[in-house]
């Protein structure tokens, strides 16, 4: 089973987002999504506008990703690829000859994927003049049924 492992903040998930998942997945059997946590984007000066729960979920709702993991630092890249068995790390081209994932062919095959143009997160954000809240990131509420399985119920 070949096993692929990707990385991002996929906010507001878009169409690039989803070709990008398409076109890595389709490079083997088993499409591993590593999602920035808040924290990290806090410490990448980033702050997304849906919190990593929602990420999360919204990734696991689509077809090509089989598993969603925390981005929580720099440093963890070669020991997710030993511990998940990461055949390919795929990244978008915007990461190209970058010091980011280059250091990784050691350990496995990395590969860019062209990005799709005309769409970005940022982008959206411009266009429809959105702004993330200042003192938190959005929190979708849970729904009745979520909240009684977390209380057993
Ligand atoms: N991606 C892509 N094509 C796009 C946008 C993103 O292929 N038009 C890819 C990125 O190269 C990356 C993955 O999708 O591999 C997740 O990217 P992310 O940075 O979360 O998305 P962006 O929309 O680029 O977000 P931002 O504008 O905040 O950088």
């Amino acid at each position: 089973m070949k096993r692929i492992l990707t990385y991002g903040t996929y906010d507001l998930l878009h169409y690039g987002h989803i070709r990008l998942l398409k076109r890595a997945k389709e490079l083997g059997d088993y499409l591993i999504v590593a999602v920035s946590t808040d924290e990290f984007n806090a410490i990448k000066n980033k702050k997304s506008y849906h919190n990593y729960e929602t990420r999360k979920k919204m990734l696991e709702a689509v077809r090509y990703v089989d598993l969603v993991i925390p981005e929580e630092n720099w440093e963890q890249k070669v020991q997710d690829v030993k511990d998940y068995k990461v055949d390919v790390v795929v990244m978008g081209s915007d990461w190209a000859g970058s010091d980011r994932f280059d250091y990784l062919k050691e350990y496995c095959e990395v590969v860019y994927l062209d990005r799709t143009e005309g769409i970005s997160t940022t982008k959206i954000k411009k266009d429809l003049n959105l702004q993330t809240p200042k003192n938190e990131i959005n929190q979708i509420p849970e729904t009745k049924d979520e909240r009684k399985k977390k209380e057993g119920k």
